[in-house]
């Protein structure tokens, strides 16, 4: 029977009585209506199910998306358990192993090795990875972003633990079209070499494959709010132009770029020299690391003459990568970009790149400094890393991806989260 070959058989046995007769009978009684048949058919097996024992089972994840409370008290108060953070820390040596045999891998994670629609077929990604740890996180992120369409460079920073590197290199290794970046850098934060690391990507994603419409750059914290389907959608809607934050430098800032700053014992800092104004008079604009940009933007950050010289002279300011991109999103002539008169700015709620919640702009909504409900998991420098009690709130945003979540602190978040997209993902298509 064809479901026997795609392993399912298997797992019906490790399903739960109950369960698994639900599921049998669900097979055997005609159903009333033909969507649901075909979907049970195709694609039930490619789903995210309590049987692939993980910890975080216990949850309701319907509740916590529907931001219940008690579902969301009892998610709290297992994340705060010792014997649960004891059980959802995944050793990087374990995907060493788990990656020996690739076939057996993709399928007991369940990846998607076919593209799911000929719309999506037809529009692959390009996405760039900037990871320096937490291994989890960042296969429990590829996972979530994998279609056998797109591509997807690694940047694993240069000083990682050997652990790290060999770990993801071995995940990599496991798909044809996810490599590792081919030049490796020290990235430093708020230096130079952070946009490095995604030039570098850029580069190589540039030159592997020629048919990729639109690229996309992610951290190892980020995750999808979005299927891969409605990600497409999402590019197609935007009719070849690019989204990203790009606005007036704020007074604040200006000084990032006005002097002369340099990495020492590891650290950026400015050493009392001004710099000269940017090539050809640029007017400098303000956004940040994250962007969705067409593949001619690409081309022109790699081959456009100005762009070259602007690349040169922000190598020694202050986090480049909060200037850089928003810059090139108003030189005319870049593919995608919008006129640089301040009529076009957009700020990083509007673009569709990435929501993350700062601290000081979460509050009430009737509060004029606030943009977004206040955290619900807990902060790392200023950012939310998000708690389940976010998720509600994130998927109704229209941002394709969301930062900062940490599988190692709040598991359930991201759990829900990959859940809902996969259920999303199978049920959209049939
Ligand atoms: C999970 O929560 C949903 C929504 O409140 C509810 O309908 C469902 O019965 C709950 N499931 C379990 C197993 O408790
Ligand atoms: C290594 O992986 C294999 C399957 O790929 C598994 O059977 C074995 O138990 C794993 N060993 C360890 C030490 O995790
Ligand atoms: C692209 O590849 C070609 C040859 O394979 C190489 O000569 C060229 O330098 C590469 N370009 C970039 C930007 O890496």
């Amino acid at each position: 029977m064809w479901f026997l070959k795609r392993g399912c058989w298997l797992q019906l046995f490790k399903f739960s009585a109950v369960l698994g007769s639900l599921w049998m009978l669900s097979l055997l009684i005609p159903l009333k209506r033909g969507r649901r048949t075909a979907y049970i058919l195709r694609y039930q097996w490619q789903e995210y199910t309590n049987i692939d024992e993980s910890p975080e089972k216990v949850c309701n994840c319907s509740a916590i998306l529907q931001g219940e409370k008690e579902a969301l008290l009892q998610a709290k108060l297992l994340t705060i358990t010792n014997n649960f953070q004891k059980v959802i820390q995944i050793p990087n040596e374990y995907y060493i192993n788990a990656t020996q045999d690739c076939r057996k891998f993709q399928k007991s994670r369940k990846y998607i090795t076919f593209p799911l629609s000929k719309e999506e077929e037809d529009f692959p990604l390009a996405y760039s990875m900037v990871v320096h740890h937490k291994v989890q996180n960042f296969e429990r992120l590829l996972r979530a972003i994998y279609t056998p369409q797109n591509i997807y460079c690694v940047h694993v920073d240069k000083k990682a633990p050997a652990s790290v590197f060999i770990a993801i290199n071995a995940i990599t290794s496991c798909f044809p079209n996810v490599f590792m970046v081919s030049k490796t850098v020290d990235v430093v934060y708020a230096g130079w070499t952070r946009v490095q690391a995604d030039l570098n990507c850029m580069a190589d994603l540039y030159n592997t494959s020629t048919t990729w419409k639109y690229f996309i750059n992610l951290c190892g914290q980020d995750f999808p709010l979005k299927t891969n389907l409605e990600i497409v959608q999402a590019l197609r809607s935007l009719k070849g132009g690019n989204s990203l934050e790009s606005e007036e430098m704020p007074q604040g800032k200006k000084k990032r770029v006005m002097n002369v700053y340099q990495v020492v014992d590891g650290q950026i800092q400015p050493i009392g020299k001004t710099k000269d104004p940017a090539p050809f008079n640029l007017p400098i604009l303000s956004g940040n690391a994250y962007i969705v940009v067409n593949r001619g933007y690409i081309r022109s950050v790699l081959e456009d003459k100005r762009i070259q010289a602007l690349i040169e002279w922000a190598k020694d300011t202050y986090s480049p990568d909060e200037f850089l991109w928003a810059t090139i999103q108003r030189m005319p002539g870049v593919p995608g970009s919008t006129w640089p008169n301040p009529k076009f700015d957009m700020t990083d709620i509007n673009a569709i790149a990435r929501i993350v919640k700062w601290q000081w702009h979460e509050g009430s909504e009737d509060s004029l400094q606030a943009a977004y409900p206040e955290c619900k998991g807990h902060h790392v420098r200023s950012i939310c890393v998000y708690g389940a009690g976010d998720l509600q709130w994130l998927i109704e945003q229209h941002h394709l991806f969301a930062n900062k979540f940490d599988a190692d602190r709040d598991p359930i978040a991201v759990y829900c989260l990959e859940k809902y997209l996969r259920h999303k993902a199978l049920t959209e298509l049939v």
